[in-house]
C-alpha cells in the first residue's frame, strides 16, 4: 500500500466534514493536496458552496485551479473548519507541523479556526515527538545570531536549502532552521523559549490544537479518532 493511497484515504475521508456555507481554512503539503482535490470534487459534482483559506501560495494555486473561492487573509472573519496535514504526533495530541514550511500561515489558520482536523498516513503517529525535525521560521536579518542561541541551548538548528543549494524562502519571506531535537523533548518548555525569541516568527509546535485525525488505514479506509481534551496542556 503506497503511502499517497493513504494519505488520499484521510483526504477524502475528512472533506465530508465540509458543510455548505462553511468558511474552509485549505492546509499545505501532499496529504492537504488530496483534500483539496475532494473538496473541488464535491463543488463540481454535488454544488457544495463554500469559501477557503489557503494557507500557502501553492494550496492556493492548486485551489484556484479547482474553482474553489478564495477569501485572502484579510476578507476572512471566521474559519469554520480547517483541514491540514501533520509530520509527527503523539498520543496527546502535540504535533509537528511545518515540513513544508508553511508552519505560519498554518499556525494563523488554526488558531482562527472553531474546528480543527488533521489528515495523515499511518506513519505520522508516534509515541514522542521529536524525531522529525522541528521547523522554526526566522527572520531573514539576524538568523546567524539566532542559529547561536538555538545551538547553544542544545537543539542543533540547521538552515534549510532546497535540492539546487540554495536557501530555502518561505512564502513570508523568512527562513526556516530545523531543530534536530530527538524523541522525546520538552514541548511545552521549548514552546515557551521559542515565544520569548526575537527574530523568531512561528515554529512548527501545534499543540493539541485539533478537534480530530483522520488516519489513512487502507485505500478505502480511514480511521477517525477524536480529541476530548483539545487545548488542555498535559
Ligand atoms: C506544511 O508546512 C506542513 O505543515 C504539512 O502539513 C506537513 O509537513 C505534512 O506534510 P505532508 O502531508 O506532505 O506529509
Amino acid at each position: 500500500m503506497s503511502k499517497d493511497a493513504l494519505k488520499k484515504a484521510a483526504g477524502d475521508k475528512a472533506a465530508e466534514y465540509v458543510k455548505d456555507g462553511m468558511v474552509v481554512g485549505l492546509g499545505t503539503g501532499s496529504t492537504a493536496f488530496h483534500v483539496v482535490n475532494a473538496i473541488g470534487k464535491r463543488i463540481k459534482e454535488e454544488g457544495l458552496q463554500i469559501q477557503a483559506i489557503p494557507t500557502s501560495i501553492a494550496t492556493r494555486d492548486q485551489a484556484e485551479g479547482l474553482g474553489i473561492p478564495l477569501l485572502t487573509i484579510d476578507e476572512v472573519t471566521h474559519v469554520d473548519l480547517a483541514i491540514d496535514g501533520v509530520d509527527e504526533i503523539d498520543p496527546n495530541f502535540f504535533a509537528i507541523k511545518g515540513g513544508g514550511g508553511a508552519l505560519y500561515r498554518e499556525k494563523v489558520i488554526a488558531s482562527m479556526a472553531k474546528e480543527v482536523i488533521w489528515i495523515m498516513d499511518d506513519s505520522k503517529p508516534v509515541e514522542k515527538i521529536g524525531a522529525f525535525p522541528l521547523p522554526v521560521e526566522v527572520a531573514q536579518y539576524g538568523y546567524v545570531q539566532l542559529q547561536r542561541k538555538l545551538e547553544a541551548m542544545g537543539c542543533k538548528p540547521v538552515l534549510r536549502v532546497k535540492d539546487d543549494g540554495s536557501t530555502f524562502v518561505t512564502d513570508n519571506g523568512n527562513y526556516i532552521l530545523d531543530l534536530h531535537l530527538g524523541a522525546g523533548f520538552d514541548a511545552i518548555g521549548l514552546q515557551d523559549k521559542l515565544a520569548g525569541m526575537v527574530g523568531v516568527l512561528e515554529h512548527g509546535l501545534f499543540l493539541n490544537m485539533c478537534d480530530r485525525i483522520i488516519v489513512g488505514r487502507d485505500e478505502s479506509t480511514a480511521e477517525v479518532i477524536e480529541n476530548a481534551t483539545k487545548g488542555v496542556s498535559k
